[in-house]
C-alpha cells in the first residue's frame, strides 16, 4: 500500500523551492530525504506533516487527497497516524519528559484509548531509547541528543503508521544514532513507514531507498545501499 504519494508537488517562497516533485511511500519501507542545506527538505515534511497547505500540485496521505481533508480530520492524522520529530526538539518546559511524551495521547477520543496500554509503550520506549531514567526530569535540564530522544519517543506514543523525522539524529552520538535507527528499522518491520531526513551518508545508506533534493527537484539514488 502507498503510504504517501505525491505528484506535481510545487512550493514557492520568494523563490521556487520545490517544483514538479514526484515519489511514493510504500508501507513497511524507510527512506532517507537528503540534501544540501536550505534545498526544501523541511519543507516537504511539512506538507507531507500536514504543518504547511500553501503547495501546488498532490498529496496524497493512505490514498487520500489532504486537501479533501478537513481542519479537524487533518488535526486528527497529524495526532493518530504521524509521528513528527521536529528538527527544533520543541518541549513544554513546565511539564516532566513523561507529561511531554504522552501529551499526545491527552487528545485522542475514549475509543481510541481503549484497549491500549499506553504506560507499558511509556516504558518499552524510554528504555529502548535510554531516557527512562530522565521520566520525572523537566526538559530544560536535559542534554540536546537527551531531548532529541524525548521527542522521538513522543512522535511514537500514539504508534503512528508514517513517521517523518527530520534530522532526528542531528544532536546524536553513533552509539545513539544506532538505537534510533534501529528502532526505525523495528517499525517498519512491523508496517510503518519512515522518511528520514538526514545530512549523513552512514544513516542515509542504512535506509531502504535514498531520495535527492537538489535544485528544487527530488532524484532517487539507486544503488547506494
Ligand atoms: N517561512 C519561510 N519564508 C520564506 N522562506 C522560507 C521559509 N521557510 C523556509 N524558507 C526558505 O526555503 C528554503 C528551504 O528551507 P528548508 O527549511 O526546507 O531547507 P532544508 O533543506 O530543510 O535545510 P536544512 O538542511 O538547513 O534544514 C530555504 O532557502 C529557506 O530560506
Ligand atoms: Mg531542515
Amino acid at each position: 500500500m502507498s503510504v504517501v504519494t505525491i505528484e506535481k508537488l510545487g512550493k514557492k517562497y520568494k523563490r521556487t523551492i520545490l517544483e514538479d516533485v514526484a515519489f511514493s511511500l510504500e508501507a513497511g519501507t524507510m527512506t532517507a530525504l537528503i540534501g544540501a542545506s536550505g534545498e526544501g527538505k523541511t519543507t516537504i515534511l511539512n506538507i507531507i506533516g500536514l504543518l504547511d497547505s500553501d503547495y501546488t500540485g498532490q498529496v496524497l496521505l493512505f490514498d487520500t487527497n489532504v486537501a479533501d481533508l478537513s481542519e479537524k480530520e487533518q488535526a486528527h492524522y497529524r495526532n493518530t497516524k504521524l509521528g513528527f520529530i521536529l528538527q527544533e526538539p520543541l518541549l513544554i518546559d513546565r511539564m516532566t519528559v513523561r507529561e511531554n511524551i504522552l501529551l499526545p495521547t491527552v487528545y485522542l477520543s475514549k475509543k481510541e484509548r481503549e484497549n491500549v496500554d499506553f504506560q507499558t509503550r511509556l516504558v518499552n520506549l524510554t528504555k529502548n531509547l535510554g531516557i527512562y531514567d530522565l521520566l520525572d526530569e523537566k526538559p530544560n535540564t536535559l542534554s540536546g541528543g537527551q531531548k532529541q530522544r524525548v521527542v522521538a519517543a513522543r512522535a511514537l506514543i500514539n504508534d503512528p503508521e508514517l513517521i517523518l523525522a527530520d534530522e532526528p539524529t542531528g544532536a546524536l552520538d553513533q552509539d545513539n544514532a544506532n538505537i534510533i535507527l534501529q528502532l526505525f528499522k523495528k517499525l517498519i518491520a512491523n508496517g510503518k513507514t519512515v522518511l528520514t531526513v538526514t545530512h549523513d551518508s552512514n544513516v542515509a545508506k542504512q535506509h531502504d531507498r535514498i531520495l535527492k533534493l537538489a535544485n528544487s527537484h527530488v532524484l532517487e539514488i539507486g544503488e547506494e545501499k
